[in-house]
């Protein structure tokens, strides 16, 4: 199952799907492109270190959200994408885009929905006064951090936690989560009743 990965920064998650992959723990899934909608990002040099097709999209040269939409569904279907993962991918994306792959848009998020969705949800983490937080994996739909969850993993919140040290414990089980769920969906052992997925061993 070919898969493109959507980022616009540092790709951490993308390097731990593209290490999975390379260690076999993809499942039948495979990156078949990355694709930015910021140029010169370091989730596109990881792209290129591991040879895998990269495209640069800037959102602000289309007129609309939907063409932007168009385009990215357009660069997706030239490199046969089946299945979409965003990682760091800060754009919303519109119905013109999720018609397009329906079912098949995945996204992490680091915080354990429906709490601090959005941006910045460790800092709200942090100043709600939250002792539990984490990372979790979702079917996209159009709202926002809104769609069915996949996954989740539950990180503790420390009392000398700052943004950075929650962050960086967070990001180890997105490294292992995203890649994990990647797998069980491209395995077709994903199954959606309504807003509930159960996941097949
Ligand atoms: C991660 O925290 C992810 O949960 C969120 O954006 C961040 C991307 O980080 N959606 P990276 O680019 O994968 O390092």
């Amino acid at each position: 199952m070919k898969v493109g990965v959507l980022v616009s920064g540092s790709g951490t998650n993308l390097q731990a799907i593209l290490d999975a992959q390379r260690a076999g723990g993809l499942g039948p899934a495979r990156v078949a492109v990355v694709l930015s909608n910021v140029a010169g990002v370091r989730a596109l040099e990881r792209a290129k270190a591991a040879a895998v097709a990269t495209e640069v999209l800037p959102h602000k040269g289309y007129a609309s959200r939907q063409a932007f939409d168009e385009a990215l569904v357009a660069t997706l279907r030239r490199h046969d994408v089946e299945l979409v993962a965003l990682a760091g991918f800060m754009r919303l994306l519109t119905p013109t885009f999720l018609g397009a792959f329906p079912g098949r848009v995945m996204n992490i998020h680091p915080a354990l929905l429906p709490a601090f969705p959005g941006v910045h949800s460790q800092k709200q983490a942090l100043d709600y006064g939250a002792r539990v937080t984490g990372c979790t994996v979702h079917f996209v739909d159009d709202g926002c951090d809104t769609g069915p969850i996949i996954a989740q993993a539950a990180v503790p919140v420390l009392d000398d936690d700052d943004v950075a040290t929650l962050t960086a414990r967070i990001l180890v089980e997105e490294h292992r989560l995203y890649p994990a769920a990647i797998r069980a969906v491209a395995e077709g052992r994903v199954r959606s009743e309504g807003r509930r997925v159960k996941i097949a061993p």
